[in-house]
């Protein structure tokens, strides 16, 4: 017989709200089960992104909403993650195995898109998932240093597909991989998206949730043509706080809005400059860019990372934050951001899952 506290559960957990997407549980369908026994209430919820470490961010939340409900068991929580694969653009057709390919992008160079991407790509697979790397800039690929893999060259399995490289538990492939640094590359722009989309299908790169793309930077031809060769599940734009790099990341939103692909947010790169010596925090490339941008076209702000030598340093030195310094506040805030970017994806209507298995990847 269904008791009060019963009741008070069952409502209690339809109507908090996840942090990671901002939809309530209810919304997300994301209780398996919720009952009382032995005077505990024990939760198992199942979300659509990466969840490693979110027990523990969500348990104190959960239990003291529970408790406002009107649950008075301790509450013992179990988290899954069901990451499910996202349409795509419609008129392609998406990657056989690669659930989801987000494409991380700016309008401006020297914003931090490698960055952000060396370091979502990461987070991600710390979080638990299954996550791959194309680093899309032709003429100035940074994956194979910030990843550590440079002077590397990837196999080429049966003649035919390439294996791609992996650093840090992430498999890679970067044209760096098989041209040789020093040669200036002359090429043109349909050379450029023909090498890409080949290096996008001809890479063996097994069963993956999310293919993050480092894209080259502008908003161009060539860029324009690869929002509208590669099957994209969602782009993440990235923008410093300075008024031009916000305008120019206008534009990489508008490109993406016209091709169809959904944007799902904006990473505000180096917002606050954190002192190394005294700790002081200062915003030297102003303030509330990524905010403005985002109150603006009615998109999320993903996150906003703090500009930091050692995040330069780190990358530079083959060993991104994530995995050089994963209990640092910096990791946090790219940690933080992942989990957000994979949220938004997440609430993305438009599922294609038939064909793949389910797979559950247990917190543990
Ligand atoms: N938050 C940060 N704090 C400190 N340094 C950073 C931060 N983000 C990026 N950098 C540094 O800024 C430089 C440019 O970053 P990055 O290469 O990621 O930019 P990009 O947008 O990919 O550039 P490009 O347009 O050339 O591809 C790099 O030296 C990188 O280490
Ligand atoms: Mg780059």
């Amino acid at each position: 017989m269904p008791t009060r506290d019963d009741a008070a559960l069952a409502s209690g957990l339809a109507d908090f709200v996840d942090p990671a997407t901002g939809a309530t549980l209810a919304k997300l369908e994301a209780v398996r089960q919720a009952e009382l026994r032995n005077g505990r209430a024990r939760v198992h919820l199942a979300f659509g992104f990466p969840v490693g470490g979110y027990a523990h961010e969500l348990q104190p939340q959960l239990a003291a909403h529970l408790a406002r409900a009107g649950v008075t068991a301790p509450l013992d929580l179990e988290v899954s993650a069901d990451i499910r694969a996202h349409a795509v653009q419609r008129q392609l057709k998406p990657m056989a195995g690669v659930r989801n390919v987000v494409a991380v992008a700016s309008g401006k160079g020297g914003v931090g898109k490698s960055t952000v991407a060396v370091n979502l790509a990461l987070a991600w697979a710390a979080q638990g998932a299954r996550v791959g790397v194309l680093d899309a800039d032709i003429y100035g690929p940074s994956q194979p240093l910030m990843l550590g893999l440079e002077g590397q060259r990837p196999r080429v399995a049966g003649g035919k597909r390439i294996q791609p490289l992996t650093a840090h538990g992430v498999v890679a492939m970067s044209i760096g991989f098989l041209i040789d640094a020093a040669q200036p590359m002359v090429w043109r722009g349909p050379m450029v998206t023909q090498a890409l989309t080949q290096l996008l299908s001809d890479t063996d790169w097994g069963e993956l949730d999310y293919l993050v793309v480092d894209m080259p930077p502008g908003t161009g031809d060539i860029q324009l043509t690869l929002a509208q060769r590669v099957p994209v599940s969602g782009a993440v734009i990235v923008t410093t706080p300075q008024h031009i790099a916000v305008a120019d990341a206008r534009k990489g939103l508008k490109m993406f809005e016209k091709v169809s692909v959904p944007v799902l947010g904006i990473v505000e790169n180096m917002s606050l400059h954190v002192c190394s010596s005294c700790g002081h925090a200062e915003a030297i490339f102003g303030e509330g860019g990524g905010d403005e941008m985002a109150r603006e076209y009615g998109v999320t702000l993903l996150g906003r990372l703090p500009l930091d030598a050692r995040i330069r340093e780190e990358a530079d030195g083959g060993r991104p934050t994530v995995v050089a310094a994963p209990e640092s506040p910096r990791a946090a805030a790219y940690l933080a951001m992942a989990r957000r970017t994979a949220g938004a994806l997440a609430l993305r209507a438009g599922d294609h899952g038939a064909g793949f298995p389910k797979i559950v990847v247990e917190d543990t």
